[in-house]
């Protein structure tokens, strides 16, 4: 009978929101979009990569995901969400300032850790899973990334968050999105 929002303030829209106070009501919109390919993931030893405010979706996938799984997440300093976490699966932290964990990025707390997966499931900032995509191709394993952009209408209308993939078309996160198989996705790696 609940449902926890994790957001970070980064305009207008949600200073607005984090002034709300318990008993404000809201109309809410969804669920919206895709999510992650539960069946690619079946028997896989699993991935699970956060970064910043891309860590909340990881604790829901956590949760349904049956199996092995790696959960690696990387912070600027502060950690949340790590201890929930650690309740569905090994918990690897980096963080930047090396306050906790590796030092460094998450391919970093990898690399450290002498990890292996055999599919990858991230969402956190663009520069992370650019590098993510490219560390899949290296290793030949699925990637599949959330992507993080600004969205208004969420249900495919005003073009704010549409994407170039790498067939030439666009693609609204929103709608066709957020997840994308990494190939998809138009970086050059
Ligand atoms: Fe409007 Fe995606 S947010 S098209």
């Amino acid at each position: 009978g609940s449902l926890r929002l994790v957001y970070r303030i980064a305009g207008a829209g949600t200073r607005e929101f984090s002034a709300l106070k318990e008993g404000d009501w809201l109309e809410v919109l969804g669920p919206l979009g895709n999510g992650f390919p539960m069946e690619e993931m079946e028997g896989k030893h699993a991935f699970l990569i956060g970064g910043g405010i891309g860590i909340p979706p990881m604790l829901e996938l956590a949760k349904e995901l049956p199996g092995d799984k790696k959960i690696i997440l990387g912070f600027r300093d502060e950690q949340y969400l790590t201890e929930e976490l650690n309740a569905y699966g090994d918990v690897y932290v980096a963080t930047e300032d090396g306050s906790a964990g590796t030092k460094g990025n998450v391919l970093d707390a990898i690399r450290e850790n002498g990890l292996r997966g055999d599919v990858i499931c991230a969402c956190g900032p663009t520069p992370m899973l650019r590098a993510l995509k490219e560390y899949s191709i290296a290793e030949n394993i699925p990637c599949y990334l959330s992507l993080e952009e600004r969205m208004a209408c969420g249900v495919g209308a005003c073009l704010v968050c549409a994407c170039d993939m790498a067939d030439g078309s666009r693609k609204h996160v929103c709608k066709d999105g957020p997840v994308f198989d990494s190939r998809e996705v138009n970086w050059d790696v």
